[in-house]
C-alpha cells in the first residue's frame, strides 16, 4: 500500500516534470528555445517546421568553397550578446577592418576619393547618431535636416555641393540597409534598442552564420528527432487546457505549451487565421505597429576576379536626371563589396522599396542587370568583366517567402517604446491558467533590446524556456 502511495506520487512528480511542448519555427528562437529545455531534462517536444531546414533567417549557403550568409551575416558587438557569449572561446569570429566605398555615379563615373570618403565618413557619424537619438521624429526627417547642416562644408564648392545633396540617398540606402526599412521614414528615431558595446561587424570566417546553430546543438541532447519539416502550422487553439496546433496537412499536436517563434511578418500576414480565439487587442496593436519591411543580398563567385585587392567596394549613385523617368529595380542596387574571407566572391546589397520587384527577377535578369551597372557606372572596363560562375540568392526572399515576410523588425514612429513596449507586449504569454499559460512567444520581434537580431531571437527563446522550467521547478 505504502509502496503504491509512492509510486504515484513519484508518477504524478514525473508526470509534472514532463510537460509537453510544441515549439512553432527551427529559425535561432526556436532552437534555442528547445535545446535549453532539452538541458533540463524536458524531452517531450515537438518542433514543427514549415521549410525542409531549420535556421530560418540564418541561412549559409556554400560558395567559392567557404560560406556566404544570405540572411544574418554579422555579430553585432560583444558586451550583453548571447551570440558573442556562446562562440568567444572558440576563436571564430573575427572583425572586419575599416573601409571606404568609392562613389561611382551613372554621369561622372568614378568621384574624387577624397571627396568619397568624407562623405563615407559623414554618412558613418549620421547613422551612429541617429541610433543615439531621443528625438520623437522618424530617422529620414531627424537625419535630412542633420545632413543639410554637415554638407554646408561645401557650400562654396558648387559642384560638389551639388553632388552631397544627391548622395543623400546613399546616407539612407546605409541606414535602411542597416535598420531593415523601406523608407527611412518608416523608422523611429527614438528607440528601445540596446547596441552591444565592441566590434559591430564581426563575421564568421567563411563558416557561416549557421555555425550558431551547431554550437548550440552541441550542448544540448540530441534535438534532430524531435524536428518535423514541412509542418506549416495553420492555427493553433490556445484557450483551452491543452493548446492543438492544427498543420496544413491535417496533422494536429496537443501540447501544455506552444512557443510561437514565426516573424513579425508571419503574423503580421496570418494573425486573423492562425490563433484561436484571436489575440487580445493589445497584441493586435503591437504587431500592426512595429515594423518589418527586407534587404536582400545577393553573393556573385567569379572564377577568375576583375577586380583586384586595391577594390574595396562601391556605392551606385544615379544622377537624378537618369531616373526621372521612373526608377527601374537597377536603382535599388546600392552597394557592391568583396568579401573579405572570401576572395571570389563580390555581395550585392539591394535596398528600398524596390526589394519585392528584385526578389522576382531570375538569376539570368539579375546577372544581365549587375553586368550593365558595372560598365554604364565605369566601374569596369565592358571588355574586362566576365559573368559570374556562381550566384548565391533566393528568388523571392526574405520579403515574398510566406515563412517569412520580411528580414528583420524594427520599430516605426508608431510604435510605443519604454516600459511597456511593443515587443514586450508582443512577449507576454496566453492562456487560461496565468501560472501556467499555454501560448508563449519568442522570436527576435519579442525582444525589447535586442530585436532584429540573432542574439535578440536567441534571448527571447532562453527566455521563454526559462518561463517554462520555473513552472515546473
Ligand atoms: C537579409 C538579412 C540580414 C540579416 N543580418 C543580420 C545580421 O547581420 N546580424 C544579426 O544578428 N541578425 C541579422 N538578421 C536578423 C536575424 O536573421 C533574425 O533576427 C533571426 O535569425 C530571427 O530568428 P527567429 O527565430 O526569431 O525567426 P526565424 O529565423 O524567422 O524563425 C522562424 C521559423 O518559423 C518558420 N515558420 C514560419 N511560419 C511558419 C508556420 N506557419 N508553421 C511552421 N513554421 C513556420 C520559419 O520557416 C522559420 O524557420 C538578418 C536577417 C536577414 C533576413
Ligand atoms: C508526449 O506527449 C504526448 C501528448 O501528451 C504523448 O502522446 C506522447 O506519448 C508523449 N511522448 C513521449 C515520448 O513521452
Ligand atoms: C485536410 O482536410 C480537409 C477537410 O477534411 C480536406 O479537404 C483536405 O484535402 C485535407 N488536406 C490534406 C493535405 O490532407
Ligand atoms: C588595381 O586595379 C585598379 C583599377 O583597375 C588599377 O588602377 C590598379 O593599378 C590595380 N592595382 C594593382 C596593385 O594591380
Amino acid at each position: 500500500m505504502f509502496l503504491e502511495i509512492g509510486f504515484l506520487l513519484l508518477f504524478a512528480s514525473f508526470g509534472l516534470s514532463d510537460p509537453t511542448l510544441v515549439v512553432i519555427g527551427a529559425g535561432a528562437s526556436g532552437i534555442a528555445a528547445a535545446t535549453r529545455l532539452l538541458q533540463h531534462g524536458i524531452t517531450n517536444i515537438t518542433i514543427l517546421e514549415a521549410n525542409d531546414q531549420i535556421g530560418g533567417r540564418i541561412h549559409s549557403v556554400s560558395l567559392g568553397g567557404r560560406y556566404v550568409d544570405t540572411g544574418a551575416e554579422w555579430c553585432h558587438g560583444e558586451k550583453g550578446n548571447v551570440v558573442y557569449d556562446l562562440v568567444k572561446d572558440l576563436g571564430i569570429l573575427q572583425g572586419t577592418p575599416p573601409f571606404y566605398l568609392e562613389i561611382y555615379h551613372s554621369k561622372l563615373k568614378l568621384l574624387n576619393p577624397d571627396f568619397s570618403h568624407a562623405l563615407n565618413d559623414i554618412f558613418f557619424e549620421l547613422l551612429v547618431e541617429s541610433m543615439r537619438s531621443k528625438e520623437s521624429v522618424s530617422v529620414g526627417e531627424l537625419l535630412i535636416a542633420k545632413y543639410e547642416q554637415v554638407i554646408d562644408q561645401w557650400k562654396d564648392d558648387p559642384s560638389n555641393y551639388k553632388l552631397a545633396q544627391q548622395a543623400i540617398v546613399l546616407l539612407e540606402a546605409c541606414v535602411i540597409g542597416f535598420n531593415g526599412g523601406f523608407s527611412w521614414f518608416d523608422l523611429a528615431a527614438d528607440v528601445d534598442f540596446v547596441i552591444s558595446e565592441g566590434d559591430q561587424n564581426l563575421h564568421w570566417n567563411g563558416l557561416g552564420f549557421k555555425t550558431i546553430l551547431n554550437v548550440l546543438m552541441e550542448k544540448s541532447p540530441p534535438i534532430n528527432d524531435k524536428i518535423l519539416f514541412k509542418k506549416e502550422v495553420r492555427q493553433i487553439i490556445w484557450d483551452s487546457k491543452e493548446a492543438v496546433v492544427q498543420c496544413t496537412d491535417n496533422s494536429s499536436y496537443s501540447a501544455d505549451h506552444v512557443i510561437m517563434t514565426v516573424s513579425l511578418g508571419v503574423l503580421k500576414h496570418q494573425h486573423t487565421n492562425l490563433f484561436v480565439p484571436k489575440l487580445p487587442v493589445n497584441k493586435l496593436l503591437a504587431i500592426e505597429q512595429l515594423g518589418i519591411a527586407a534587404v536582400q543580398k545577393i553573393f556573385l563567385y567569379y572564377d577568375r576576379r576583375w577586380w583586384n585587392d586595391s577594390y574595396t567596394g562601391n556605392f551606385f549613385l544615379w544622377d537624378p536626371n537618369d531616373v526621372k523617368n521612373g526608377a527601374s529595380w537597377l536603382t535599388a542596387v546600392s552597394v557592391l563589396v568583396p568579401v573579405v574571407h572570401n576572395p571570389n566572391v563580390l555581395q550585392v546589397w539591394i535596398i528600398g522599396d524596390l526589394v519585392p520587384e528584385v526578389e522576382q527577377c531570375s538569376d539570368e535578369v539579375f546577372i544581365n542587370g549587375i553586368m550593365y551597372l558595372l560598365d554604364y557606372f565605369g566601374v569596369v572596363d565592358s571588355k574586362i568583366v566576365t559573368r559570374p560562375d556562381a550566384i548565391a540568392r533566393q528568388v523571392k526572399n526574405w520579403y515574398t517567402n510566406p515563412y517569412f515576410r520580411g528580414a528583420f523588425s524594427y520599430q516605426t514612429p508608431r510604435t510605443r517604446v519604454g516600459q511597456n513596449s511593443d515587443e514586450a507586449i508582443l512577449s507576454e504569454p496566453l492562456g487560461n491558467n496565468p501560472q501556467k499559460p499555454n501560448l508563449l512567444f519568442a522570436g527576435e520581434a519579442t525582444s525589447p533590446d535586442h530585436y532584429g537580431t540573432v542574439h535578440g531571437a536567441i534571448d527571447t527563446g532562453f527566455r521563454e524556456a526559462d518561463r517554462i522550467l520555473k513552472m515546473y521547478k
